[in-house]
């Protein structure tokens, strides 16, 4: 059978799913990185034993979750799990000085801050060009249950999922609209964006809704429930591999096109929250347009993950939706261009 010709848009969209995901396969960690990160993990869990000897390191964040780029930072999370502990801010003095005298790290105790932790950083050296960061944090159960949820969501469809969250993830720190400090949303906000998108504003959706699909057995407040919040997600990946089957075929272009779209004309910023557990919620108090955003997190539902974001950086991080969303109309000859533009 004659095969109709291909359009220019179909042309272009082809090329640019191809581009995504040479340009993040390049960016990926290198096995090398990932040894080194795992050796550095288990020598500080090493030292941390020796004031509390029930204590795991555990890693969260981006090096767990599957949207990890090359020369992320480390988040680490100690969990101990003997009944008697210290309060997590002496454990982060303690640590400190622990580290300060035993490793060549430079180290910052936050004993104070709403989540106290220990900064740690290496300097870049040749081994090692771009250096090492890492925060640890302790007894922080729920960002131990938020990465898993991630690591299930990118397991799910990685090509299309893994493939568009790691280019956000680039295309926001290039385009300066992620950092919390400065007024926009950290990458973690930047990924609920993706999986909302994916979960509940495309038809059919990409994803499905991991914190509504029905259990597989019986399961009690206890074994959901942690320090009050509902943590329990339909986790086993290997059976959702297998019986997930999205009806929408859409590419990695497509997605991303759409995405943009979504975010710089149709999101209600206004009126609506974003929740991937509960889909669009409405705002309790009206706010005017271009009021700060609300972004709840997954588990704990009362909490603002765009909390930092202000008036002026929402305004900034719409104008960049927006931009990357005429980039992407103009189709330009070369996918490639798109992308150097994009990222620019
Ligand atoms: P990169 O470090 O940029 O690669 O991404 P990341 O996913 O590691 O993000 P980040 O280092 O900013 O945060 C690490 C982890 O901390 C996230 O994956 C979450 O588990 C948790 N986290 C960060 N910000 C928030 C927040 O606002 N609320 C909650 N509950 N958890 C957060
Ligand atoms: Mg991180």
């Amino acid at each position: 059978p004659q095969r109709r010709p291909q359009s220019s848009k179909q042309r272009f969209v082809q090329e640019l799913s191809q581009c995504l995901c040479d340009f993040v396969a390049q960016l990926l960690p290198t096995p090398e990185e990932l040894a080194v990160k795992e050796d550095v993990r288990k020598l500080l869990e090493r030292l941390i034993r020796s004031i509390e000897p029930e204590s795991r390191l555990l890693s969260f964040g981006s090096t767990a979750n599957g949207f990890s780029l090359r020369n992320s930072d480390m988040d680490l999370c100690c969990i101990i799990d003997s009944e008697e502990r210290l309060s997590a801010s002496d454990l982060v003095t303690m640590v400190g000085d622990l580290l300060a005298r035993e490793t060549r790290f430079v180290i910052k105790p936050l004993p104070l801050a709403r989540i106290p932790i220990v900064k740690l950083s290496l300097p870049p050296s040749p081994g090692l060009p771009f250096g090492i960061a890492c925060d640890i944090g302790f007894e922080n159960r729920l960002a131990l249950e938020n990465t898993r949820l991630l690591f299930c969501y990118a397991m799910i469809d990685p090509a299309r999922v893994r493939t568009m969250v790691l280019f956000l993830k680039v295309w926001c720190k290039r385009r300066k609209i992620n950092s919390p400090y400065k007024g926009s949303l950290s990458s973690y906000g930047y990924v609920l964006l993706v999986i909302y998108f994916l979960v509940h504003v495309k038809n059919p959706p990409v994803l499905p809704n991991l914190q509504q699909l029905p259990p597989l057995r019986p399961i009690t407040q206890e074994e959901t429930h942690l320090n009050g919040y509902n943590i329990w997600f339909f986790d086993d990946i290997n059976l959702l591999r297998e019986r997930w089957k999205s009806k929408n075929t859409e590419t990695v272009a497509e997605l991303l096109i759409d995405f943009f779209k979504y975010y710089s004309r149709d999101f209600a910023y206004n009126t609506g929250v974003v929740s991937i557990r509960s889909g669009f919620i409405l705002k309790e108090i009206k706010l005017p347009f271009f009021s700060l955003t609300c972004e709840k997190d997954p588990f704990e539902t009362n909490f603002n993950v765009a909390r930092c974001v202000t008036r002026d950086g929402l305004y900034t991080i719409r104008g960049e939706f927006m931009r990357a969303s005429r980039i992407l109309a103009t189709r330009p000859e070369r996918a490639i261009v798109a992308l150097a533009q994009l990222c620019e």
